[in-house]
């Protein structure tokens, strides 16, 4: 199928990678020229492992582009993948969406078209996003035009790090829309997904025991809402789970023990139990405000939803309130961080919890040295005047350091010589903010180390 991706952020080039995959012809657009540039030279503009192997993979049925003129006509399905970054009181900033629903209004001109919104967008906005096409159409040929469109939802579920294997091997995928052709459109692009009938490329094996891989279809608000349910109760899981830490700190309890220990019952399950310094990146944070914004429209409270942002957010004054418990004085300390990224595996740095701790213990009169496998040349692009002296091996975070705190569990991390590492720092405290380090191993050597929880 002919297929068209506006935005090349991580929703919208994994997309579009995969889809090429699957055989389908599709041409990505982005306004950034830099970025199509770098995209045509085979280069992917952000790290995410694997991608550019199977961009090379699938280079040819796919295409960068700048020109909507290019990129839309003839598209059976047209995917806004664009960035909705969070705007005042909690609502998210839908300007690049409005752009490219003009832009696809204009170019429209297959016999029909699916426009699927995958960027998180406020539940209804799957009916604006229609009428600003429908004007955009009407604008550029009048209004007895007979360019026909509908509008569905496909809300995204991958994780940045691992974007590929959930997109190619996902636990379901959702489709929304309001009539059966939309869906059946959608139904047959996703079908070699589905039926997981296409070879696994070599370097993203087919996880064991993947089977069909279940459709939800229903209807737009059920798939929107689909979206922001299953964000904010990950998030919910998170921080209900550094809320048991706090208490198990008071009562002597070992919280991954705890969180073992509930997580086996089936009904709770293991993952998204990892207790520390909570959730950052571009969803969570997003997601569960816009929830808690949209349903005060509706003049609903959501007090769960606002609780586990509120515990979120305390766990980074958590890491500042231990550092204060250990140094007494925080004036004129260095605290070296390990880790910027959000999360392992990516050079996302939006809402990473090593910012606003960097921040926050820049303001107590520390002096903040840190370490990023991958986010540091994204680091200093993107946040010129937060003064964290980066180094550029992990190692050199200790040295003269008052203590070192664990922000980014990867894998690299683990692996440092924390031994040798003990002996250039100025006191040996380590705070471990994933709770993954081997305690008893830095007890041994010296460390005074301290769990997050
Ligand atoms: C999330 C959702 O998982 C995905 O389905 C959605 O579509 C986009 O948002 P992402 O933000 O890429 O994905 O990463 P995720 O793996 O969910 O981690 C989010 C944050 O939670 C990270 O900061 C991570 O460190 C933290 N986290 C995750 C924990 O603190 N504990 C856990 O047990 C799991």
């Amino acid at each position: 199928m002919k297929v068209c991706i506006l935005g090349t952020g991580y929703v919208g080039l994994t997309t579009g990678v995969c889809l090429a995959y699957m055989g389908h012809d599709v041409t990505c657009l982005d306004t950034d020229e830099a970025k199509v540039a770098t995209m045509r030279g085979g280069k992917a503009p952000i790290y995410e492992p694997h991608l550019e192997d199977l961009m090379a993979d699938s280079s040819a049925n796919l295409r960068f582009t700048t020109s909507y003129a290019e990129a839309v006509p003839g598209a059976e399905v047209i995917f806004i993948a664009v960035g909705t970054p969070p705007g005042a009181n909690g609502s998210p900033d839908l300007k690049y969406l409005a752009s490219a629903a003009n832009g696809i209004g204009e170019y429209l001109d297959g016999p029909f078209c699916v426009v699927v919104n995958k960027s998180t967008v406020p539940i209804g906005s799957g009916n604006w996003v229609g009428s600003l096409i429908r004007d955009s159409i009407e604008k550029a040929r009048g209004p007895q035009s007979d360019r026909k469109f509908a509008v569905a939802s496909n809300p995204e579920f991958l994780r940045e790090g691992s974007a590929l294997n959930d997109s190619l091997y996902p636990d379901r995928v959702v489709i929304g829309g309001d009539d059966s052709r939309t869906l059946e459109v959608l139904y047959r692009l996703y079908r070699p997904i589905l039926d997981q009938t296409f070879s696994p490329p070599t370097y993203l094996p087919r996880p064991d025991g993947t089977g069909a891989v279940p459709l939800i279809s229903a209807d737009l608000a059920s798939a929107e809402l689909i979206k922001y349910a299953a964000n904010a109760f990950l998030s919910t899981k998170i921080s209900y789970i550094n809320e048991i830490g706090q208490l198990a700190e008071k009562v002597g309890a070992d919280i991954t023990k705890v969180a073992r220990g509930i997580g086996l019952d089936a009904r709770i399950g293991t993952r998204f139990l990892q207790a520390g310094i909570g959730w950052g990146g571009s969803c969570f944070g997003k997601d569960t405000a816009a929830l808690v914004a949209t349903a005060s429209e509706y003049g609903l409270d959501m007090p769960i939803v606002r609780a586990a942002r509120e515990v979120n957010y305390k766990q980074r004054d958590r890491v500042v309130d231990k550092l204060l418990g250990e140094l007494k004085i925080l004036k004129g300390r260095t605290i070296g961080l390990l880790g910027l990224a959000f999360k392992p595996n990516t050079d996302d740095l939006r809402e990473a919890p090593a910012l606003d701790i960097a921040k926050k213990l820049i303001e107590r009169g520390c002096k903040v040295k840190g370490h990023d496998p991958v986010a540091m040349e994204r680091f200093r692009k993107e946040y010129p005047d937060l003064a964290i002296n980066l180094v550029d091996r992990p190692v050199d975070v200790a040295a003269g350091a008052d203590a070192v705190v664990l922000v980014t569990e990867w894998q690299e991390y683990r692996e440092l010589d924390w031994e040798a590492m003990m002996k250039t720092m100025t006191c040996p405290i380590v705070l471990d903010g994933r709770n993954i380090l081997d305690r008893e191993r830095l007890v041994r050597y010296g460390y005074r180390y301290l769990p997050i929880v």
